[in-house]
C-alpha cells in the first residue's frame, strides 16, 4: 500500500497520443482512430473536457509493426498544446538522437507557448533499426540506459540553473556542456520546478533511472502484483539516492468498458482473433533488445504472452476490461498500491474517450473519496 502523503491526491488520467498510424493494438479489428493532426486535436480537446490532465506522444522515427506513417512527438506535442488550455502533453524523447541541451531549449520554448504545460517522457529505445537507420550506433542495453541518466541529469540541470548567475557545466561519458547559459528558463508553476521529467521502461536499469534521476517512472501495463513489485524496487533506488517518495508512478492499461461485461470482453476476443501473427511475431522479436537481453533478463515485454504482445504496451495485463463499475473499482484498488497516473489506449478514440469521461471517471472519484473515508488511502502522519 501507498504510504506517501500524496495518496490523497486525486488519480491523474494520461492517454496516448495516436501519432502514429494503425492504431493501439495490432489487430484487424475495426479501430475508429486516425493519426492525424487534425483527428489527435479533436481528441485532445475531448480529453481535456472530460477530464484528463496528461497526454503521451509516441516517439517513432520509422515504420514498425503497424506504425506505417509516424508523426514527430516534439512538434506534435507542441500542435496540440496550441490547441489546448489544461492538458499537459508529454513528448516521447530518445537520448542518443538528440543532444539535452537542444531539447531543454526545444521543450522551453514549448513550455512558455503553452503557459507551463510542457513535459517529456525519456525512452532508452529498444528498436534497432530505428538507430542504424540513422547513422548512430546501437549501444547494448545499459549503456542506453547510463546515457539516459546523464541525458536526464543534463536536462534537470540546465533547467535548474536557469537563474543562478552562472553557466552550466557537465563533463560526462556522453555529454559536455561548458559554461552554458539557459535564457529563458520554465514557466513559474506552483509545484513544478520545471517541465516534468517521465521515464519509459523497466528494466532493472530503467528502474535505477526511475529511482534516481525521474520526477515520473511509467510501468507497462501489469497486473496488481506486478506493479508492486516494480512499485517497491524504484521506491527502494529512490531512497538510496535520497529521494525518498519524490518519484512517481504512472501505470499502461488499455481500456474496453462498455455497459455490460460479456460485450467487453468479446470485444477483447474479437481483437485477439483479429491479430495480425506476423506483425505480432516482427515485434516480440524487435523487443528482444529491450529487458530480455539483460544479464537478468527483466524488463518490458520479456514475459509477455502473444496475446499480451496484441497491445504493445502489454496493455491489455492492466485488466481494465468490463463495465464502468469493474474498471473503476480496479484502477482505485491499483492506486491504494501506489499508481499516481494512469495512461490509458482506446480502440475508438473519440467514442471511448468521452464514455470513460462520462461513466468510468465519476466512479473512480467516488471511489477514491470512499477510500479515503474509510483510511485506505492515508496520508503519511
Ligand atoms: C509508457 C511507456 C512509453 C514508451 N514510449 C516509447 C516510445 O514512444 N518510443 C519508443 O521507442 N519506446 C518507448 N517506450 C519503451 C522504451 O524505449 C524502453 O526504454 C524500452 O522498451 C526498453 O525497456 P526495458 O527497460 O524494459 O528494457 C516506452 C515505454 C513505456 C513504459
Amino acid at each position: 500500500m501507498t504510504t506517501l502523503s500524496r495518496a490523497q491526491d486525486p488519480l491523474k488520467f494520461a492517454y496516448w497520443v495516436p501519432n502514429v498510424s494503425g492504431g493501439l493494438v495490432t489487430s484487424t479489428i475495426e479501430q475508429r482512430t486516425d493519426w492525424s493532426y487534425d483527428f489527435n486535436v479533436k481528441v485532445a480537446q475531448l480529453a481535456e473536457q472530460v477530464g484528463f490532465e496528461y497526454a503521451l506522444s509516441q516517439v517513432r522515427y520509422t515504420a514498425s509493426y503497424g506504425a506505417d506513417q509516424q508523426h514527430e512527438s516534439t512538434s506534435f506535442s507542441l500542435g496540440l498544446l496550441t490547441q489546448t488550455e489544461k492538458l499537459k502533453v508529454i513528448a516521447a524523447v530518445h537520448p542518443g538522437l538528440w543532444h539535452p541541451a537542444v531539447l531543454a531549449k526545444f521543450i522551453i520554448t514549448a513550455d512558455h507557448i503553452s503557459n507551463g504545460r510542457a513535459a517529456v517522457n525519456v525512452v532508452s529505445g529498444w528498436f534497432k533499426d530505428e538507430f542504424t537507420g540513422l547513422g548512430e550506433p546501437w549501444l547494448e542495453h545499459d549503456e542506453r540506459y547510463r546515457r539516459s541518466e546523464e541525458f536526464i541529469r543534463v536536462l534537470r540541470g540546465l533547467w535548474e540553473s536557469n537563474g543562478k548567475g552562472e553557466g552550466f557545466e557537465h563533463r560526462g561519458d556522453f555529454y559536455r556542456i561548458h559554461d552554458f547559459t539557459l535564457q529563458p528558463g520554465p514557466v513559474d508553476v506552483p509545484g513544478r520546478p520545471h517541465p516534468e521529467i517521465f521515464q519509459g521502461g523497466n528494466s532493472t536499469a530503467a528502474r535505477r533511472n526511475g529511482g534516481t534521476v525521474a520526477d515520473w517512472y511509467f510501468s507497462n501495463g501489469k497486473d496488481f502484483d506486478g506493479f508492486t513489485e516494480q512499485y517497491l524496487e524504484v521506491n527502494q533506488n529512490a531512497a538510496l539516492a535520497g529521494r525518498e517518495g519524490q518519484v512517481r508512478f504512472g501505470l499502461n492499461g488499455f481500456v474496453v468498458a462498455r455497459d455490460s461485461e460479456d460485450e467487453a470482453h468479446s470485444v477483447l476476443e474479437e481483437i485477439i482473433a483479429k491479430a495480425n501473427p506476423e506483425a505480432v511475431e516482427g515485434f516480440r522479436q524487435a523487443v528482444q533488445q529491450a529487458g530480455s537481453s539483460t544479464g537478468d533478463g527483466k524488463g518490458m515485454w520479456s514475459d509477455s504472452t502473444t496475446r499480451d504482445l496484441v497491445q504493445y504496451n502489454d496493455g491489455f495485463r492492466t485488466g481494465l476490461i468490463g463495465t464502468p463499475e469493474q474498471i473503476a473499482t480496479r484502477i482505485v484498488e491499483f492506486k491504494k498500491r501506489g499508481v499516481d497516473l494512469f495512461l490509458l489506449g482506446f480502440l475508438h478514440y473519440l467514442e471511448d474517450i468521452a464514455y470513460f469521461g462520462e461513466k468510468v471517471l465519476p466512479l473512480v472519484r467516488e471511489l477514491e473519496a470512499q477510500a479515503v473515508r474509510d483510511g485506505e488511502l492515508a496520508p503519511t502522519p
